[in-house]
């Protein structure tokens, strides 16, 4: 069964038995998922005309600026996410992996949050993707890297496919002598990837789509052939093709209805079930470019 649901995940998560599922991936967006657009709030100190309180009592005037309020944002993030990831641990198999994808500016509230619902013991690595695109700030190092967490339901019986890893090149293969730098290394917990080439043959258009090659080495590592893999925000469908390119089964989940269109294009050679919306090949001509450039949320 291959499978992609229009919905709300937390409407839809609710109907998977318990333990059903071998390896859940999700890329979150920070914002909570009611508005795709951010605004910008600052909070100024004002004890005369402030219109809340705050730290130690003092009152605060809120301007908004156009883009991101990173308390408020944060606190409704956090409340919109976890019944989301309660279910995620219940659905679970025993031997199953989850892995959140988010922003290094969040990661630890939601490392917090993970370590409450799975348990501190079951958290396994912070795998940094690490890219090299877009514009770099005099004013501080350049921010080029998402965080990835996994977390196990049992540390005593996780699948970990060693021999599925995917090889990397040395850095210095003078070293290492001719067998080994042929032969290449397996990537630490740093892995190197470019974003989605904009005009490249993966681009779906989808704003925020993450690159082929970090949902395979998960899906490869992290599940066996015939497993269930379960995205439940979407997007363009980047965990459903590196699931169906490597012989697992896919769900996933999205409540955009454009993501859904996106998905059943892009999985079309899969030939996934739709639920809750009909696909429309003839509307979406590919490519999809041009609605925005970067993958990061
Ligand atoms: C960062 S994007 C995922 C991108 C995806 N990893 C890819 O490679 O294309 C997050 C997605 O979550 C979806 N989303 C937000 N809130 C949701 C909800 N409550 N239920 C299901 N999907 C949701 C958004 O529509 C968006 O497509």
């Amino acid at each position: 069964m291959n499978r992609i649901d229009l919905g709300d995940n937390l409407n839809v998560l609710p109907h998977i038995e318990d333990g059903a599922v071998a390896l859940i991936y999700i890329d979150p967006p920070f914002n909570t998922g009611k508005v795709q657009r951010r605004e910008r709030l600052h909070t100024v100190r004002d004890e005369e005309s402030g219109d809340r309180s705050g730290f130690q009592g003092h009152r605060y005037r809120t301007i908004k600026l156009g883009a991101l309020a990173f308390p408020d944002v944060f606190e409704d993030f956090l409340e919109f996410i976890e019944p989301r990831l309660e279910q995620a641990y219940r659905i679970l198999s025993p031997s199953g992996s989850f892995f959140l994808h988010i922003d290094y500016r969040e990661v630890h509230y939601c490392k917090v949050l993970l370590d409450s619902i799975f348990g501190h013991e079951c958290f396994m690595n912070e795998i940094v993707w690490a890219y090299d695109y877009g514009g770099r700030p005099k004013d501080r190092w350049p921010t080029k890297h998402d965080t990835l967490l996994w977390y196990v339901k049992d540390q005593s019986r996780y699948t970990f496919n060693y021999e599925a890893i995917d090889r990397i090149p040395y850095m210095a293969p003078g070293l290492v002598g001719p067998e080994k730098a042929a032969r290449g290394k397996t990537p630490t917990d740093v892995w190197w990837q470019t974003i989605v080439p904009t005009n490249g043959r993966e681009r779906t258009g989808y704003p925020t789509q993450k690159p082929l090659p970090i949902l395979e080495r998960i899906v490869r590592v992290h599940s066996h052939p015939g497993d269930l893999v379960l995205d439940f925000f979407a997007g363009s469908g980047t965990t459903g093709e590196a699931a169906a390119r490597n012989g697992r089964r896919y769900w996933l989940i999205d409540s955009s209805p454009e993501a859904a269109q996106i998905m059943a294009r892009r999985l079309a050679f899969s030939s996934p079930e739709h639920v809750g919306f009909a696909p429309e090949y003839t509307n979406l001509q590919p490519p999809l470019k041009g609605i925005h450039g970067t993958t990061a949320h």
